[in-house]
């Protein structure tokens, strides 16, 4: 019996990029609420924006229409292609946001519907930034979490296909330390091969996230929704919140 593990999400992947393009990015709508949402924060006139992980850039027409300049890096050929032929006034290139080695060079930074999962990229972005810049990237709201309904819900299941192959996945969300875990186990018993598709997620916390801004260099952190109104803890709780960073005190 062989055991052979595959990451469920894989950009850079071409097959795998084409097939996100359907199901992978938010609707049109949700993005140009997110780049509208961007500009209430920042409010300033001609802005020389670094957007990372910033996929087909749909939602860049916003912010070239407000008078800004864009620069789009992404780790994918395909989505960065299509980008080019979407906003032919941005420049981009395909790039991994960990390899980002540029200085004092953008008024702001963003990273839209990408999380965050270390500090190299935080660090990346304050080295790009000019003094006085901000970082703006989205941020899950630990609130949220109880509406999250079905895909936070601990449970297993299996099925068989016709070509008898099993299908076993698990999804298990542990509340403590935030994290969600997805497995497809996919048994095929004739030759004995698992292919197993996993895919593991865990946010930080807010507070744990201004420790890791502020110990890259930002001088002041702060949470926003939609409309730019701080953090809080209400009914109707936004899926993400917007955390701005400065680099130099504001
Ligand atoms: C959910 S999409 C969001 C894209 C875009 N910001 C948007 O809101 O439509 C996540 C993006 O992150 C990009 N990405 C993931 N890891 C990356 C990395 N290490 N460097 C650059 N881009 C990355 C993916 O290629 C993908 O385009």
């Amino acid at each position: 019996m062989k055991k052979i593990y595959v990451p469920m999400i894989r950009y850079g992947d071409k097959e795998f990029d084409e097939g996100f393009i359907g199901w992978g990015f938010q609707s049109t709508e949700e993005q140009i609420r997110d780049a509208q949402a961007v500009l209430n924060i920042v409010s300033l006139e001609r802005l020389k924006i670094l957007d990372l992980a910033c996929g087909l850039g749909s939602y860049h027409k916003v912010w070239l229409d407000a008078g800004h300049s864009v620069v789009g890096t992404d780790l994918s050929e395909t989505f960065i292609m299509m980008a080019k032929n979407t906003n032919a006034s941005a420049e981009y290139r395909v790039e991994n946001f960990y390899d980002l080695e540029e200085e004092n060079e953008y008024d702001l930074v963003t990273m839209i519907d990408t999380p965050i999962e270390d500090e190299d990229v935080p660090r990346n972005a304050f080295r790009a930034l000019k003094p006085g810049g901000s970082f703006i990237f989205q941020i899950s709201n630990p609130e949220y979490k109880h509406m999250r309904g079905q895909l936070m819900e601990n449970r297993r299941t299996w099925q068989e296909n016709e070509d008898r192959t099993f299908l076993l996945t698990r999804n298990e969300y542990n509340e403590e330390i935030d994290r969600w875990e997805y497995e497809e186990w996919n048994l095929n018993v004739e030759t004995g091969d698992i292919v197993i598709e996993h895919h593991f997620s865990s946010n930080f916390t807010f507070s744990r996230m201004v420790d890791i801004l502020l110990a890259v260099g930002f001088g002041s952190v702060s949470f926003l929704d939609a409309d730019g109104r701080p953090y809080t803890t209400s009914k109707e709780p936004p899926k993400n919140y917007f955390c701005v960073a400065h680099k130099g005190k504001q």
